[in-house]
Formats: C-alpha cells, structure tokens, sequence
C-alpha cells in the first residue's frame, strides 16, 4: 500500500483516537503494577507486535510484576496481560463462553478463515463445535495413522532421492509440504502433491499469506484497536475504503479456499445444503466410503441441533488448513531444531524408536497404541510445545464484571497483597501463552532451557495437567476454545518423527546456525539471524542412517 494512500487513514484515526479520548476515561486496573508506557497513542501494543524474539518483552515484564500485570493497549484502554494458571484456567475453563475473543480477532478470523469455527462464537460456536467434534475423537483420529506414516515415509523418500548422504536441507519448507498434503487429504480429499512438486494456486496462496505481516507498522496496530472500539459501520467503511495488500491476500486465500472445498463436494456428489442431500439416501453412500473430516461433517450435520449452512460448511475446510497446516510444520521444525542442538536427547529418542521397531518386526506398520506407549517420544513433542509454542498468546475479552482468582498472589501499586483481579466488562486480556509455558512457578529453575525428561519426572510423581489439553502446556490453548484438532497435531507429529529418525541424523551445521524466534502476528516462526526477509527457514544438516 502506498503510503500516501495513509494518509486520510491516519487523519481519520486521529479524529477518531481524540472522540475516543473523550468517551473512554476508565482506568479499571490502575491499582495493578505495569510497566512504563511512553506512548499514549500505541501503549506497548506497536513494542509487543515488533519484538526482535518473542518473549523479549512479557518474559522479563511478567518476572517483574507477577503472573497478571497491566498492559497498555492503544489510546490508553488498558490491557491484563495474564500467564497465572488459575486466572487463565478461570477465563479459559470455568467461564465458558464469558470470555469470547474479542471484536477485532473475530473479524480477522472471518476475513481469512470465513465463517468456520475459528471465527465462530458463543451458541454459534457450540453449533460449529457439536457438528466438528465426531471428526476429532480420537478413535476416528486413529484411522489416520497410516496416512500420517505414509506422508512421512513419502518426505523420507524425497530426500534420498534429491540429497547427498550428508547435506543441508531447509527441513521447514519440507515440513511444510508435508503437513500441506497430509491435511488436504484428511480435511477434504483434496491431493495438493506439494511433495510431488505440484504448486497449485492454493498452496501458493497459503504460503505467501502473512507475506508482509512482520512487524506492521504503527497505524496497522492502532486499526486493530479500532476495529475493536468503533461502531461496526465505521469499521466497515475504513476497511471497504482502505484494502491493504493484506486483505486482498486474505481474500484470494478464502477463494481458493472454499472453491476446492465446493469442488471436492461435487466430486463426492454431494451438496453442501444438509437438507436437500440427506433427502437423497443414494447421495449417502458417497459419505460412507471415505472418512475425511468433511465426510465426518456431513454426516454429523444429520442432525439438526448440529446444522451449518452452506457457507459454515465451506468456511471450515479453509479454517483447517489455515489453523492446521503451518502450525503442525513449525512445531516439528522447533522440534529437530532442538533434537539437532541436544544430541544425547536426539539419541536417547532415537533408541526409543529403534527398539520399538526391532520388537515390532521390520515392515510392521506402527500404531497410535505404539506412539503412546513411547515415553521420550512423548516427552519431547510436549517440551518441544511448550518451550516453542508456535501460537505465543492469544486474546479474550470480559463480557461481564467478574473477579479472576490467582494461584500466585501480585502486589498491587499500593503494596497490598492480591489474591484476585476484579474486572470489569469489555476488559481485554493477553494470554500468553509463551509465558505460562515457561513460568518458573510451574517448571521449575530451568523453564528456560529445554530439558524434555522433566516430563518423564512430571508423569512419575503424578503431578497432573492443571491447564490445557496436553501434557500442561497451553500451546493448543485450554477450554471451550481449546484446539479441536490436538490431537490431530500430536499423531501426525509423532508420526513424522519416528519415520524421520529412524532414518535420519539431524544436526547443526558446522558453520554455525543463529534461530530467531520471530512473532508473526501471533505466531513464534524460526527464522535465521540477518534473514528474516525468507521467513520460515530452519536448515539442518540431514545426514542418512544405513540401512541394516
Ligand atoms: C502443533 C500444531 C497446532 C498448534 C500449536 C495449535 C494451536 C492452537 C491454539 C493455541 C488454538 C486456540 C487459539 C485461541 O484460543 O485463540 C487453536 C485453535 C484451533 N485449532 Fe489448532 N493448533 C495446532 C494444530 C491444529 C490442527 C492440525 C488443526 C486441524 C486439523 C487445528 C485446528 C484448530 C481450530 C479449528 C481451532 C479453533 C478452535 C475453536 O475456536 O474452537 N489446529 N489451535
Ligand atoms: C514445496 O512444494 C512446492 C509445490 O509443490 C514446490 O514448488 C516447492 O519446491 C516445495 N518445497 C520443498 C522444499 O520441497
Ligand atoms: C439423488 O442423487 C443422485 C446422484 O447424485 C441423482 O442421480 C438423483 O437424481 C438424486 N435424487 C433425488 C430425489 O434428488
């Protein structure tokens, strides 16, 4: 966008910053201790969006202040920034659907994803979630396994076909291709052959999506907030008035998106109205035969307390791919990174999987029994989760006065000791993610450092999850929002990673290898030092096992 094109926007914002100066007074967590705010204008929402690595900021600010702090938002609304287990199992557990994402999330979530799950809220989204869930019990997640093994096997395949015995490889991008195929195939039946060198338009409109979305710039964080503070036809006419390259990015994408979705029904015979199609039983025996996660969603939708309408239905085939694909990708990618720096770990895991192997005989298919009966397997996809969790927080909204209790008290501005955080209505909250993921208060001295034993001490004292769906991390979030597609994630990554070691050796390159993990929106992306404008990279030396 030109910058000129700005400039209205930002004189407007500026109008609109001073009403909203005058309408907004409220000072509701004045009596929480908070860092420093230089700008009244942008609060530490512009310092928060462009930290160098995430965590720069909130990882020192919340050792200073405590688990719960005050944050400054835009045009000084006031923001609790929240890594205490209790309050966050308070706003993400025990109050349901009292703390929805707030305003601005909701709208971005519909402009990429449309009308799916991710977008959805309140009695809408519990339709959503009621239609979706079949497709993710873990019984059905199962039938996936040789899916997942077989795009493993596949990547494997590739690289002993193109690489030398020993040689750097972007293993990232590969991931990526990988995670792509495997989920066009179990969302929809849809074969993107990103492994097979096939671009297809969509993939590489998804990949090229958050092209420029790296540190946005000042006016962009502030049009955040006011998406949110504005009336909604206001925003409307700033955002038909004012189309970034971001938005016609976003747009493309939810094309391309629902179109291969609408194709792929038609190939099945089937319409995405429920109704006309379960008055047509020949129709049903399309759905029968395959079991991909649109299948699963048809079929749910029999019954009516769980009817989407078309558009729902469409929106969900872009909203997991967009919510599954790259996440999936970069946690592996952590995952190797630190296999590759701790090499004991990468050889401990690696005997783990020989020994199953051996037992299990050459050519038998491993199954999700086998993965779960795999401790340091286990351990090191949970401690790659929560020392680099790929979504580093994320934001809700009260939707009345409430009190959030803590399990470790803050002082308060005036010295008193505060058990609980009153809040009132419309108050704004920052999950982090990252940060709860590595309190001290929870993981001991060295939350820092990666050490996936700690869970093999965890599993043995019984000291059992307080939060989130996964070993008590919170990087698939906790609660009605939690990720419906954990488990999902956690099969395939285990997966991928018995059938990349059990063939291959990981390490850093002997010239060195300086990761950055770079905030991309709300994502924590690998990046390499002095690179970053080629975003994802992680590249490894990948060194071939001989077959014995
Ligand atoms: C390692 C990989 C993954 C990570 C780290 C991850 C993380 C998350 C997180 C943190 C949330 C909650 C966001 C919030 O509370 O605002 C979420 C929601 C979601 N995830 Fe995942 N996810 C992963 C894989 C997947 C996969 C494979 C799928 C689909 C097959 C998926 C589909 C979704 C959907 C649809 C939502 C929205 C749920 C709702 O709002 O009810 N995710 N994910
Ligand atoms: C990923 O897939 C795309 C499309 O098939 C291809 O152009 C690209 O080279 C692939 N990347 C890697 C690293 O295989
Ligand atoms: C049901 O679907 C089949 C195949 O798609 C079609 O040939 C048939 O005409 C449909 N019947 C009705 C009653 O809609």
């Amino acid at each position: 966008m030109a910058f000129l094109q700005l400039v209205p926007l930002a004189l407007s914002a500026s109008i609109l910053g001073l009403l909203a100066l005058l309408f907004r007074r409220r000072k509701p967590l004045s009596f929480l201790q908070g860092p420093p705010v230089s700008s009244w204008l942008l609060g530490h929402e512009y310092e928060l969006t462009n930290q160098r690595e995430v965590g720069d900021l909130e990882f020192k600010w919340f050792q200073d202040y405590g688990t719960v702090f005050r944050g400054a938002g835009c045009c000084g609304e006031e923001t609790l920034m929240v890594s205490d287990v209790d309050a966050l199992h308070h706003i993400l557990n025990t109050g349901g659907y009292r703390y929805p994402k707030t305003k601005d999330d909701e709208r971005s979530s519909e402009q990429i994803t449309g009308r799916g799950l991710a977008w959805a809220q309140g009695a809408t989204h519990k339709r959503h979630r009621k239609a979706l869930n079949p497709a993710f019990t873990e019984s059905q997640l199962r039938t996936f396994v040789p899916l997942f093994q077989m795009y493993a096997d596949k990547l494997a395949l590739r690289w002993r076909e193109r690489f030398a015995d020993s040689q750097i490889i972007d293993v990232s991008k590969w991931l990526q291709n990988t995670t792509l195929d495997v989920l066009g195939e179990s969302t929809f039946g849809f074969h993107f052959e990103a492994l097979d060198d096939k671009a297809s338009d969509f993939q590489i409109s998804i990949q090229k999506i958050f092209a420029n979305s790296r540190q946005p710039f000042k006016l962009m964080t502030l049009w955040r907030t006011w998406k949110r503070l504005l009336p909604d036809p206001v925003v409307d006419y700033i955002a038909s008035a004012y189309v970034t390259e971001e938005d016609v990015r976003f747009k493309s994408f939810l094309e391309l998106a629902k179109g291969s979705a609408r194709d792929s029904l038609a190939r099945k015979g089937l319409n995405a109205d429920g109704e006309k199609r379960s008055n047509n039983q020949s129709n049903m025996r399309g759905v029968e035969g395959k079991k991909d996660i649109l299948n699963m969603l048809l079929r749910s939708m029999e019954d009516p307390k769980k009817r989407l309408d078309e558009d729902e239905v469409l929106s969900q085939v872009s909203t997991m791919l967009f919510a599954g694909y790259e996440l999936t990708a970069m946690t592996l990618t952590w995952i190797l990174y630190e296999l590759s720096r701790n090499l004991n770990d990468q050889r401990r895991l690696r005997g783990e999987i020989d020994a199953i192997l051996a037992e299990k005989g050459k050519n038998a298919m491993l199954t999700a029994n086998d993965y779960d009966s795999m401790p340091f397997l286990n351990a090191c996809v949970k401690e790659g989760l929560r020392l680099r969790p790929g979504v580093q927080f994320t934001t809700r909204e009260a939707d009345l006065d409430d009190v959030i209790p803590l399990a470790q008290p803050v002082i308060s501005t005036s010295g008193e000791m505060l058990k609980k955080i009153p809040v009132i209505k419309g108050q704004r909250v920052h999950i982090s993610i990252a940060a709860y993921n590595r309190s001290p208060s929870i993981w001991g001295s060295d939350s820092d450092q990666w050490n996936p034993s700690r869970f093999l001490r965890l599993e043995s004292t019984k000291q059992q999850s307080s939060i989130g769906v996964f070993g008590n991390v919170l990087s698939f979030g906790s609660g009605v929002r939690g990720c419906i597609g954990w488990r999902f994630a956690v099969i395939e990554m285990q997966a991928i990673l018995v059938g990349l070691l059990s063939q291959f050796e990981f390490q850093i390159p002997p010239a060195g290898l300086d990761i950055h993990a770079v905030p991309l929106k709300t994502m924590n992306v690998p990046m390499v030092r002095g690179e970053l404008d080629k975003g994802l990279q992680m590249p490894l030396v990948v060194k071939r096992r001989s077959i014995s």
